[in-house]
């Protein structure tokens, strides 16, 4: 079969890696890839958010089934159009894609449904928006209803900031219209973990659990980031918060999506904070996260194909999705001074050859002739999959400390929160 996988990232990277180990896929296509994945796929210059230019391509080369991973693609449509086309898709519909390109969408869902998450109120003018902040106690977390990279929310501690945000959202328009209605939630507290789980709208089969480390420097600290590392599994997520999570989040988020119409096949990307009231939503994603898929795929033991397409007919209740019983560590290499002003260009150097079960993902490199060489804020993803968490914290450092390019950096301490956390 021929298949394409529409993105650019260090997420496609590991997708598309995986998906080469199947025996069903002959030719495998990025659109538009990078230049680390160049070297798994067939690069082909359409842009993720192209939708036309997709539909162009796979119906001009033939393409059997696509894989849309990027949200921007699936919230303007891509599934939608390709599907029309007869080109069979992983991902869900625009309209199912709503659960993370409308925050207001995926509240007014919950808390219509009763699914648990932070209490929130909804803004579409400033006026009111600043008058709550004025007669409510902080700390406010102020979010942009619509996509915004990851960047769209702000913690404030004191009423200051938080005007602050609002303005920046409203008045300034900082996200253009994605902020042009706000919500503002009660900030809740306790440890992260990220679910991805598969599912065809009937069946809800969860990943392996992730934890992110979404600032740019060690112990948490600095701006908000895509991501600069992760670990799998998750030590907080323990079967017992599993069971509670598929009673109260999983199966009634499926089960909500199908009662407005909106049916949700794909991955659907569950980030939630276990608060001292029990597991509660932070946001969901239409989407694999990244980098949690850079640490969660590499566990799969069975053919992420078979499972894409179990989930696209709707047969994944019939279809294994099996995890081996290890640890993965994903170390993020981004260029200093990221996620502000970096400067790119550097050439990349790379092992010759990487040890069992260790892999590089490339997210942010162009070729340049057969070099290759640096162009965005997060650059690859160093991975050790291990026995253990210790041992693949450990590997994938020894990894990362094996690639070198100008101005790398990396944060010191993934993996170390989870590693407190198993001592305990
Ligand atoms: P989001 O983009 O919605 O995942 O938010 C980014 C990060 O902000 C999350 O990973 C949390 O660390 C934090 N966050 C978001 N909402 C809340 C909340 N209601 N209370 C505390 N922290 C939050
Ligand atoms: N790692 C967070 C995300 O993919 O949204």
């Amino acid at each position: 079969m021929k298949v394409m996988v529409i993105g650019s990232g260090g997420r496609e990277h590991a997708i598309i890696s995986k998906l080469k180990q199947s025996p069903q896929i002959d030719t495998l296509y990025a659109l538009p890839g990078n230049g680390g994945i160049a070297r798994d796929a067939i690069c082909v210059n359409v842009g993720a958010k192209d939708i036309d230019g997709m539909v162009n391509f796979a119906v001009k080369e033939g393409i059997d089934f696509a894989v849309v991973a990027p949200d921007d693609p699936l919230v303007l449509g891509a599934v939608d159009a390709l599907e029309a086309a007869g080109v069979m898709c992983f991902g869900p519909t625009a309209s199912a894609a709503a659960i993370e390109g409308s925050k207001i969408f995926a509240k007014d869902l919950m808390k219509r449904f009763g699914i648990p998450t932070a209490s929130y109120e909804t803004f579409d003018d400033i006026d009111s928006a600043m008058t709550y902040i004025a007669a409510n106690e902080p700390p406010f977390v102020v979010k942009a209803d619509g996509l915004a990279l990851g960047k769209g929310v702000v913690i404030a501690s004191n009423r200051q900031e938080a005007g602050q945000a609002v303005s920046e959202m409203m008045l300034e328009r900082k996200f253009g219209d994605s902020g042009s209605r706000i919500i503002i939630e009660e900030f809740m507290t306790g440890p992260e973990v990220s679910v991805l789980a598969f599912t065809d709208g009937k069946t809800v089969k969860p990943m392996v659990s992730s934890m992110d480390h979404k600032r740019a420097l060690d112990n948490d600290m600095g701006l908000n980031t895509g991501g600069m590392g992760t670990v799998a599994p998750n030590p907080y997520y323990t079967e017992e918060i599993a069971a509670v999570c598929m009673d109260t989040i999983f199966i009634p988020t499926i089960n909500a999506m199908n009662s407005l119409g909106r049916t949700f096949k794909g991955c659907l990307y569950f980030g939630l904070m276990l608060t001292p009231k029990g597991p509660r939503v932070v946001e969901y994603n239409c989407r694999f996260g990244d980098p949690e898929t850079q640490v969660v795929l590499p566990l799969l033991e069975s053919d992420l194909f078979t499972i894409m397409r179990a989930v696209r007919d709707g047969t994944l209740n019939e279809t294994e999705v099996r995890f081996a019983d290890r640890s993965a560590c994903c170390v993020v290499m981004a260029s200093e001074g990221y996620p502000q002003k970096y400067e790119t260009g550097f050439e990349i150097t790379l092992p010759e050859k990487t040890g069992a079960d260790e892999y590089i993902y490339i997210a942010g490199a162009k070729l340049d002739g057969s070099t290759l060489r640096t162009s965005g804020g997060r650059v690859l993803g160093a991975v050790a999959v291990r026995d253990t968490l210790s041992d693949a914290v450990g590997a994938a450092y020894d990894l990362a400390g094996r690639i070198s390019f100008g101005n790398a950096y990396c944060r010191k301490d993934i993996g170390a929160v989870a590693l407190k956390a198993l001592a305990r």
